[in-house]
């Protein structure tokens, strides 16, 4: 038995933005990062429509990357002054999750994050206001997920809340708002969807529901994320990248990922590596390692017109290249003793990751520490 949980109402396609104008409510907080949604006039139209669906707006600026529970606080007072009966989160994945946990906080005040990042931890939500989610990245997906991950700034450490109370009520994806994302961006954030898919799609507890929104995310990023780096104006590869990213999010959000992203979340919080290139660094050796169990792979690589899981981790280094992102950890600019100073803590914290869990192949200390070894390196490993 298994369950399959998305948003209720999920809107895509270029200028999807105006279905903003169908919303039901009073008044709206707009939740946004910096300066982005403003010059690429997202935030004026998203405005502009809630006025003419009789919403009041006011918006809460200054959300960082990689969310702090500081900036999940301030969000939450000025909830509790503005009592919004909507509130959307506009922008990255930064900016989101933290008005997904902001939301938390209005309607839970006592809150503490330690205890929302315990499974499941989160209340019944939507006393008090909807989620409205509306992307500018395409890479995590959590217009989608049941996720948001907060940093405790004090301590250095990423909580991951997870929760399927934090689905949001309505996605709009709409390619248009992610033609001014920076080159850099759109790559790192468009690996970390292909990490999603495939992750998904191998994960023990994979069904074929999320396996046909895997495979069909895989394809479309494979075809599109070259020209979306490329040509930033360009709407259809926008479009299919968002799509992209929705459908990575959607399987991912009901079957969970691997040890991609178990090694992945200690490279970000140890050495700041965008979580996206790490990803793509670490993918096609963990294809490797997992292939030795499992044959799925043989259905992504031919989704690319290929047989095996070696030519499909092949593809996705080539891909890689090809869209500008480094190859090796060490091309971070890591320093050989400083990583052989953290290769066992970052081996131990990935075993106890929860994504850990969900990974086809169960690890051993010395499997994962070796596939950190040759990521460092950028060389291929054998099993
Ligand atoms: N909630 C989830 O499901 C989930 C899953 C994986 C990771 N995460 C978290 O997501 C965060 C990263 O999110 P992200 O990758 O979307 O990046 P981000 O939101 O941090 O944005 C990256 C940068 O791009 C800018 N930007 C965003 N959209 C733009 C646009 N259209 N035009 C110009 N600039 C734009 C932002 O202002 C920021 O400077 C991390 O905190 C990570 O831990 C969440
Ligand atoms: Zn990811």
């Amino acid at each position: 038995m298994a369950k399959f949980i998305v948003p209720k109402e999920i809107y895509h396609g270029i200028g999807s933005l105006e279905n903003v104008k169908e919303l039901k409510g009073k008044k709206a907080v707009i939740v946004i990062g910096g300066s982005s949604v403003k010059k690429n006039g997202a935030l004026q139209r998203t405005q502009a429509y809630l006025a003419e669906a009789n919403i009041s707006s006011v918006v809460f600026e200054g959300v960082e990357a990689d969310p702090s529970i500081e900036t999940v606080l301030k969000g939450a007072q000025f909830f509790s002054q503005e009592q919004p009966d909507v509130i959307i989160g506009l922008g990255g994945c930064s900016a989101i999750d933290a008005a997904k946990t902001m939301w938390v906080y209005y309607e839970y005040p006592d809150s503490k994050l330690e205890e929302l990042a315990q499974p499941f931890a989160v209340k019944p939500l939507r006393n008090k206001a909807i989620f409205v989610a509306i992307p500018t990245t395409s890479g995590t997906g959590t217009e989608i997920t049941g996720l948001a991950v907060i940093t405790n700034t004090e301590k250095g450490t990423k909580h991951p809340i997870v929760s399927h109370e934090l689905t949001p009520d309505v996605a709009i994806v709409d390619g248009e708002l992610c033609k001014s994302m920076p080159a850099h961006v759109t790559a790192n954030t468009g690996l970390d969807a292909l990490s999603h898919a495939v992750e998904a799609y191998v994960s023990n507890i994979a069904d074929r529901y999320n396996d046909a929104l895997a495979k069909n995310a895989t394809d479309l990023i494979f075809n599109y994320l070259p020209t979306a780096v490329s040509e930033p104006q360009n709407e259809e590869a926008r479009q299919a990248m968002h799509d992209a990213s929705c459908m990575a999010g959607m399987a991912f959000t009901n079957v969970w990922l691997g040890i991609v992203h178990a090694m992945s979340h200690q490279l970000g919080g140890t050495f700041g590596i965008p979580h996206g290139c790490a990803n793509a660094i670490l993918m096609p050796n963990v294809i490797r390692f997992n292939s030795q169990v499992t044959d799925k792979y043989n259905d992504l690589a031919a989704v690319l017109g290929k047989t095996n899981a070696e030519e499909l981790a092949e593809e996705i280094a080539a891909l890689r290249s090809k869209v500008g992102t480094i190859s090796s950890i060490k091309e971070y600019g890591i320093d050989e003793q400083v990583w052989a100073d953290h290769l066992d803590q970052l081996t131990e914290n990935a075993l106890k990751d929860p994504c850990t869990l969900f990974n086809p192949r169960v690890p051993k200390a010395e499997e994962i520490k070796a596939i950190y070894q040759a990521c460092f390196e950028g060389t291929a490993i054998n099993f």
